[in-house]
């Protein structure tokens, strides 16, 4: 494939799309064609939930990159989803829409940092949240997502010290749900600690008999007045079996599509950001997807997502891990 294709600025393909031609059905071809499969998280654009093979929370997307059979995997999602699943499957290629998909919390963890942080708290055992970067994962003994976080640190013996990253929320929320006493990065979401707790209790006064749900990424304030604090997946899950009618929803409001989908007579609130007069809460990086930068990565195989031999075979050690232990 052509490599001046990929516009390095914009970090896709800048290829106009025939507008005569059908895109939803232009991307099946392909997929098709090149035995390639599309999996999206749970706060893409609508339109990319719905052409997706497969939906899921960061773990999901890991196991499901594990099994595929398929010659291509499409990542729409940020980029250290797609480096988790190039990790997993480094005989196979994987695209990304766009490469400019990153992700505060990440970003809140360079890997040399992390680095001097460990030479300075030498015996202790290293997990690391997901949302990380191919270099940070292998500075890691176990990977976490926030699906099974909980039941990972409850694995570990009481008395191992445990250094936890990037997200001090995340990790503080886990320090007292499982007694422990982690040492933590001080990374956080940007999407999530935006999260404006007096909107909160106006939402909670005008639907009174609404349950709160957020995402362990929200600030502590946020976490005290939620009725249920779980992943992406948890969320899901918690919606599907409650007999309520409305939810107050505390997380990216991507995931509000599939709760909608799946429960279609159930009421969903967004939260908003304290710091705007949007309505949601949306993250700008999961966003840059666009069905134009989906079909042009399938046509032209680009961007794809590459990391060095020497770094995935040791992030490839944690992530297994967490895979085992989930
Ligand atoms: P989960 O998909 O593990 O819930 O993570 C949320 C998130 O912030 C993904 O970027
Ligand atoms: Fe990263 Fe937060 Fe966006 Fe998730 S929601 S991808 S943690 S910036």
């Amino acid at each position: 494939m052509n490599e001046n294709l990929l516009n390095k600025d914009l970090g896709f393909i800048d290829i106009p799309f025939d507008e005569k031609l059908d895109i939803i059905e232009e991307i099946k071809r392909l997929c098709k064609e090149k035995n390639a499969v599309i999996m999206a998280h749970y706060y893409q654009p609508d339109e990319v939930q719905d052409i997706a093979d497969n939906i899921g929370d960061s773990l999901a997307l890991a196991q499901m990159a594990k099994k595929t059979d398929a010659d291509i995997i499409l990542i729409c999602g940020v980029n250290f989803m797609g480096e988790t699943a190039k990790i997993l499957c480094p005989e196979k290629k994987v695209l990304v829409p766009d490469l400019k998909a990153g992700c505060s919390l990440s970003d809140s963890c360079p890997a040399d940092k992390l680095e001097d942080f460990i030479k300075k708290h030498p015996g202790y055992t290293v997990v690391s949240y997901v949302n990380t970067s191919a270099e940070v994962k292998a500075l890691t003994d176990i990977c976490v997502t926030s699906t099974n976080a909980k039941k990972i640190i409850n694995n570990l013996p009481k008395d191992e010290k445990i250094i936890f990253g990037p997200d001090r929320n995340l990790g503080n929320y886990i320090n007292s749900s499982c007694n422990r006493d982690m040492l933590l990065w001080n990374g956080a979401c940007d999407v999530h600690e935006k999260f404006s707790l007096e909107k909160i209790i106006k939402l909670k006064e005008k639907y009174r008999d609404a349950e709160v749900l957020a995402h362990p990424e929200c600030k502590k304030h946020v976490l005290l007045v939620a009725d249920y604090v779980g992943s992406t997946k948890g969320i899901i899950d918690y919606v599907n079996k409650s007999e309520k009618k409305t939810f107050i929803i505390a997380t990216e409001s991507g995931v509000i599509h599939e709760m909608r989908k799946r429960n279609p007579e159930k009421e969903f609130i967004p939260v908003p950001p304290d710091d705007s007069s949007c309505a949601c809460n949306e993250c700008a990086y999961m966003r840059l997807t666009t069905l134009k930068k989906i079909y042009n990565a399938l046509k032209y195989e680009q961007p794809e997502i590459k990391v060095r031999e020497s770094i995935r075979k040791k992030a490839e050690k944690s992530i297994i891990r967490m895979l085992e232990l989930s």
